[in-house]
């Protein structure tokens, strides 16, 4: 692991979904930029005092070094600090889990994309919305027509905690630099979980984006609310609307997907039901682990129906379908094709072009800006 060291938020998420299928153990790890705290932090884990790290760099050295290396690694750094290591590792021919946005600026999303091309590594980018089973039967459901073409599109993403300056908070202080965070606030920390969401259940990314952002709380240098339009080239028409002062609200992702002949309604917030409705016929609501699921769902099952499953599940699935990548890619093989949707460079090159643009838009009026100029 790289990052997650003391009072961290996501690395000690991501060291629970990795052990949560027993797929995965931690070994090695550079927790914090400073190498002091790094070592102390790892040996506090429990970890080989010759694996706990002062940096990134001589842990991407030592690894490969080693016989018994480690086979991937973790990136849980803020933003800025996401492009060095995942270069680092992948020029020592390990494979990357990296957390989003893949990087700060186009230019960095297209050198990981060519290095991970030039090296053939697995690269997974940890969209965990799209690790619940829910949302893989949403997928499936699009995927197989049920819905029929799809017209609208609205993806909401609505928190509350940065309502206020909120000074001496470790993870609100480097969202709120542009340094560490990128160009995007909201756009960068939660958008890209929305924007990347609409585009895995729809089964396709959205070709242009028209945005809106706004800085409510005074002093803040990033954008704290956004609200953008979507256009898709098959014809689907959507919004997106991601909030950090929507009071109220703590981590509201919605994606409603209306098609021609059905529609379907997920909440993150209450990730074991869809909402799906067929034209003249009683909406339903479909359950976790129920009658009726697609393979896609009940392969990212754990628990019997009315157990409920949540976030670390989720988020654990990435982690799990990380390990079949990983294994097909040592063994030569292709990927199966169930593993064909999980977030990687690609995704992440996607969602920093939508961030740049957003970013273009904005700031030309809403003027809408093409995505693969961006991602080009
Ligand atoms: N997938 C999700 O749901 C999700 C949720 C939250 C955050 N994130 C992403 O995870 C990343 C981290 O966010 P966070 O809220 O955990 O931040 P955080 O500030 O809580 O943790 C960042 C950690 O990285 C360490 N760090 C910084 N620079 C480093 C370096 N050069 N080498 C080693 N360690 C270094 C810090 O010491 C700290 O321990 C961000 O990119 C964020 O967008 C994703």
């Amino acid at each position: 692991m790289v990052g997650g060291g003391e009072g961290a938020f996501i690395g000690a998420v991501h060291r629970m979904a990795a052990r949560l299928d027993d797929r995965w153990t931690l070994v090695a790890g550079a927790f914090s930029s400073d190498p002091e705290r790094s070592r102390a932090f790892g040996l506090g884990l429990g970890l080989d005092p010759d694996r706990s790290y002062g940096d990134f760099a001589e842990m991407a050295r030592a690894e490969a070094a080693r016989p018994d290396g480690i086979d991937a690694v973790a990136i849980v750094t803020p933003n800025a600090a996401h492009f060095a290591p995942a270069r680092a590792f992948l020029e020592a021919g390990v494979a990357v889990i990296c957390d989003k946005p893949l990087t700060t600026g186009p230019a960095e999303a297209k050198a990981l994309s060519d290095l991970v091309a030039r090296t053939g590594l697995p690269f997974v980018l940890t969209h965990n919305y799209s690790g619940y089973p829910m949302v893989r039967h949403a997928r499936d459901l699009v995927a197989r027509g049920v819905l029929g073409p799809i017209r609208v599109v609205q993806a909401e993403y609505a928190q509350d905690w940065l309502a206020r300056d909120l000074p001496g908070n470790r993870q609100a202080d480097w969202r709120g630099d542009p340094d560490k965070a990128g160009p995007g606030g909201a756009l960068g920390d939660i958008a890209t979980h929305a924007f990347h969401l609409a585009a895995f259940v729809t089964g396709e990314t959205p070709s242009a984006v028209s945005a809106e952002t706004s800085r409510f709380v005074a002093g803040r240098r990033l954008d704290d609310d956004v609200q953008a339009r979507l256009r898709w080239a098959g014809g689907a028409r959507g919004q997106l609307w991601a909030s950090q002062v929507a009071i109220g609200a703590s981590n509201g992702l919605r994606l409603r997907v209306i098609g021609a002949d059905a529609a379907l309604d997920w909440s993150q917030e209450e990730p074991d039901y869809l909402r799906f409705a067929r034209l003249g016929e009683a909406p339903q609501v479909l359950r976790r682990g129920g009658p009726g699921l697609s393979p896609a769902a009940e392969g990212a099952t754990r628990l019997p129906a009315g157990h409920p499953e949540g976030y670390l599940e989720g988020f654990a699935q990435i982690y799990a379908d990380a390990a079949d990548l990983l294994l097909a890619h040592r063994a030569g093989q292709a990927p199966p094709d169930r593993l064909s949707g999980l977030p990687g460079v690609r995704e992440g090159v996607e969602g920093v072009a939508f961030i740049t643009a957003a970013v273009r838009s904005a700031a030309a009026d809403g003027a809408w800006i093409s995505l693969s100029e961006e991602a080009a």
